[in-house]
This record gives C-alpha cells, sequence and structure tokens, in this order.
C-alpha cells in the first residue's frame, strides 16, 4: 500500500496500476478517524474493485467559523494501518495547501460546487450554511483527480448523498455512487467519528437518538402514517436534560422534499446536539421508512 500525499503523484499511480491491471478502480472519501463504520465502505471498495483508494483529509471548505475542523481527530497512522489491512491500494492523505491554492488561503474563497438551494439549505444545512457547497466541492475535485469508476458513501451522511447523486447526475462525472447501510454499536448508536468526543455519560444520553428512531420506526410498522406525529414522538423522546434536538423531519427517499403522509419510501432524519463535558457534540442519525 503506498500513501501519496500530492494529486499529481496519485495521478502518476492510478495511471501505473491501471496499465499493469486495466481494470477499475473505487474510491472512499474519508476525514480520517476510521472505525467500522468506514471500514465497511473501504471493505466493499476492495471487494468490488480491482484498484482501491481511500482518501483522508479534514475538508476546511465544509467546516464552519465556529465549528470542529481545527480539533477534528486526525490519526493518519493508525488511519493506514487499518486501510493496509483492509487491502487498500493507496492512501491519498494530502495537506490542505495540496489541495487549495494561494488565492484560498489568501482570500478564503475558491472555486465551488454549489448544488441548489433547496438542497442544501435544510436540515443539517440550516445551520451550517456553506457546508455541502465545501462537501460537493472536495467530492468534485477528489473524483477529477482519481478518474475513480465508483465511489462509496455511507448512509448516515444521507443529506450528503443525496446532494452527491445530484452533483454527479447534474455535471455528468463519469462513475457510480454506490451507498452502504448505516453501521450501528450493539446498543444502536450509530458510528461517527464525533463519537470520540463523548464523555462515557454524553454517550449514554446520545443512545437516545438511535432509540427515538427505533421508536418512530415501530409506530411506521404499526400503521401510524402521519409525519407529525412520528415526528412529535421523535422529538420528545430525543428533549432531555444533556441533549437537544436541533431537528428531526421526514423527507421522501426519492426527492428529499418533506412529506406529510408515508405513502411512499421516506427517510427520517434527526440532528441532536449532545452535551460533553464543557463540548457540544452535533450528531446526526437517520432510518429509512
Ligand atoms: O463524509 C465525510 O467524511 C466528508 O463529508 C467527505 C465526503 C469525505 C468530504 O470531505
Amino acid at each position: 500500500m503506498k500513501i501519496i500525499h500530492k494529486p499529481d503523484d496519485l495521478r502518476c499511480e492510478i495511471e501505473k496500476l491501471k496499465n499493469a491491471k486495466d481494470c477499475s478502480s473505487g474510491l472512499v472519501p474519508t476525514m480520517g478517524a476510521l472505525h467500522d463504520g468506514h471500514l465497511s465502505l473501504i471493505k466493499r471498495c476492495v471487494n468490488e474493485n480491482n484498484i482501491s483508494i481511500v482518501s483522508i483529509f479534514v475538508n476546511p471548505t465544509q467546516f464552519g467559523p465556529n465549528e470542529d475542523y481545527a480539533k477534528y481527530p486526525r490519526t493518519l497512522e493508525a488511519d493506514s494501518v487499518l486501510c493496509e489491512k483492509a487491502g487498500v491500494d493507496i492512501v491519498f492523505a494530502p495537506a490542505p495547501e495540496d489541495i487549495y491554492d494561494e488565492y484560498y488561503f489568501k482570500h478564503k474563497e475558491t472555486t465551488l460546487i454549489c448544488p441548489p438551494y433547496d438542497t442544501v439549505n435544510k436540515l443539517c444545512g440550516k445551520s451550517r450554511p456553506g457546508h455541502f457547497d465545501g462537501v460537493c466541492t472536495i467530492v468534485g475535485k477528489l473524483f477529477n483527480i482519481t478518474k475513480c469508476n465508483n465511489a462509496y458513501f455511507g448512509q448516515k451522511d444521507a443529506q450528503q448523498l443525496f446532494i452527491i447523486k445530484k452533483m454527479v447526475n447534474d455535471l455528468y462525472f463519469d462513475l457510480k455512487i454506490i451507498s452502504c447501510p448505516i453501521v450501528r454499536e450493539k446498543d444502536g448508536l450509530a458510528l461517527s467519528s464525533r463519537n470520540t468526543y463523548l464523555t462515557p455519560e454524553a454517550r449514554q444520553t446520545a443512545l437516545n437518538i438511535s432509540q427515538a428512531l427505533f421508536k418512530a420506526e415501530e409506530l411506521f410498522n404499526k400503521g401510524i402514517k402521519e409525519a407529525d406525529t412520528l415526528i412529535d414522538t421523535v422529538l420528545a423522546y430525543i428533549d432531555k436534560p444533556g441533549i437537544e434536538a436541533e431537528y428531526a423531519e421526514i423527507v421522501s427517499l426519492e426527492t428529499f422534499e418533506k412529506i406529510n403522509l408515508l405513502n411512499e419510501k421516506a427517510i427520517m432524519l434527526v440532528a441532536a446536539k449532545v452535551s460533553s463535558g464543557s463540548a457540544t457534540v452535533r450528531l446526526i442519525d437517520n432510518i429509512e421508512l
């Protein structure tokens, strides 16, 4: 396995491997601090492609000024060991200066891929203005650098996945997006790199999120189809001392637009803020209904 930092070196290495193997390539874009959720994507990528690439890059343009860019866990050494064990061919771990030019660092502006307003300014985008522009920009760059055939994303970031699929469609990126199911701890907590910020007590409180979603699923399976009833149940379940829901919403799985009655494939999404010592940790989760 090679660890590569420069986009041009990555392009050369992929070309070399492609000539040698005449084959398909898969990319798993990540911000590192890899957990079993990432590993499920990575294993699938390794199984389905001759060349597998994992990018590890904490992307500054997707973080707001008061978010956790500086303290986001950076664990390249441990991540590389996991990738090597999983059979990855290349870890691409650029520095911000390898991805963004001097203009960006001077003016804090760069060429962006901006998805339509209505797709990005709701749910997570409401409290994270500019977040999905940053995500699409880095993902677009990674697609262009790697020219991968397949790219793997987790369903936990369901709005991100929807927006990236739309970007690929709108901009004619020549690759397939493969979505992989949420991986949960035994007690239901969805795996996230941000779980590392949780104290043991906060982790216990955070369980309210997945449990609220399972409760909604139970009610839905019993025949409750009104979105408002399911949402109210989830909000009441989550809001306890030490945890506050930022949103709970139900949207169509196909259009990501709000629905009132669940007569089509839908997804319920939740974001909540958990107090953890002196910090607040923002977590997201979702369930298909
Ligand atoms: O989901 C993530 O970890 C990031 O948003 C991604 C897709 C790697 C882009 O930085």
